[in-house]
């Protein structure tokens, strides 16, 4: 090859998949939704089909109002993305490109840093305080984006609304990235989304459709901001990234909210079972808020690889930069079984012990 990357490109380590388990209930490497999509989804499609011939609409203008009443922002504050990954890009291409500077935790969602990277902005970790967001220590990074994942990922914690709301007064930060892709799993989401910051122009939030509406396939996220940082998004995007077929689950996604609230009680159940199932197994969980668990634990190769061996697929920690951990997507009740035979041989059963965040 004739051609050769830039500098930069060549030390970016590249996005480290979770592996599918031969069946769906054994997936629990992705967070993706154990119960899938809303069964309208498919009546949504097939409407959606006859417009196939055409471009999608650039802006997803119907969706924008819908998301816009919903938060009670102005349409112009919203810029729907091919998945919410394809809008971290986005922000990196605009606002961190050629000497910009980006803080994240340490571990990060892994786009954070490898978008940053990408266009060779220096980005400074942060490493967290008793797994969570060390707000204080970033507050001391002056940065053009500072990236809070709230829950975060890959330990399921949160920090409060208030929490945020001082760092983002902190002015360390030109904007204040909270991701928000968990935020329906947590107890209360309402209060403690940061949706009402953006109007202080300081702050931004990510959404997707990826986890509670179970659209991972589809791709399609959205970020609220101030109408300034949506414009210049707009400016560096591609105009069609998010297709007619996305388009449409999402608007029936937001429409059912049956589904939603059945997801949510799912996992918020399952996920007190899951932390049940590991303690009898002297596992023990940190607090999750997400729709899954990071559990320390012994060797963590074998005993990813063991599972495996029995039909669970679970993300190794090392892969999110938790080594010594494996995180576990909240399964199925199906899911949840398989995981209980397989923990059954991979280790010993001890005491059962409760954990109950609700
Ligand atoms: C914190 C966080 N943000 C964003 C995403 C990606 O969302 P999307 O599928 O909308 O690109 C994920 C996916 O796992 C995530 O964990």
């Amino acid at each position: 090859m004739s051609i050769a990357p830039r500098p930069w490109v060549n030390d970016i380590q590249s996005y480290r998949p979770g592996a599918a388990s031969g069946s769906e209930d054994g997936s629990m490497a992705s967070n993706e939704s154990p119960l899938g999509a809303s069964p309208r989804l498919g009546a949504a499609l097939a409407d959606a089909v006859s417009r196939l011939h055409r471009y999608p609409d650039p802006l997803a203008g119907e969706l924008c109002s819908k998301l816009a009443s919903l938060h009670g922002v102005h349409p112009d504050q919203i810029l729907v993305g091919n998945g919410s990954d394809e809008l971290i890009f986005l922000l990196s291409t605009a606002f961190l490109a050629q000497g910009g500077h980006a803080v994240c935790a340490e571990p990060a969602y892994q786009i954070d840093a490898i978008s940053a990277a990408s266009v060779n902005a220096r980005v400074t970790r942060v490493p967290l305080a008793q797994w969570k967001h060390d707000l204080a220590a970033m507050a001391r990074v002056r940065a053009d984006i500072a990236y809070v994942v709230n829950p975060h990922n890959p330990t399921g914690t949160v920090r409060s609304l208030q929490e945020i709301r001082a760092f983002a007064e902190s002015d360390a930060a030109s904007l204040v990235v909270v991701d928000e892709a968990y935020i329906d799993f947590t107890e209360d989401p309402e209060a403690m989304t940061a949706i009402p910051l953006v109007a202080s122009g300081r702050v931004a939030v990510l959404r997707t459709f990826s986890k509670i509406h179970g659209l991972a396939g589809l791709r399609i996220g959205y970020l609220v901001a101030a109408k300034e940082v949506i414009a210049a998004l707009r400016k560096v995007r591609a105009p069609f990234s998010v297709g007619t077929l996305a388009q449409a689950a999402a608007l029936n996604a937001l429409e059912d909210t049956g589904h939603r609230d059945a997801v949510r009680e799912h996992t918020l159940r399952v996920r007190n079972e899951l932390c049940r199932l590991l303690a009898a197994h002297q596992l023990h969980a940190v607090e999750s808020h997400a729709n899954f668990v990071l559990v320390p634990v012994p060797d963590e190769a074998g005993f990813v690889a063991g599972l495996r061996a029995h039909g669970v697929s679970v993300r190794p920690g090392s892969a999110l930069g938790a080594p010594g951990t494996v995180r576990i997507s909240v399964p199925t009740e199906a899911g949840l079984a398989l995981l209980a035979e397989a923990l059954h041989h991979v280790l010993p059963v001890n005491h059962l012990e409760t954990c109950d965040h609700r």
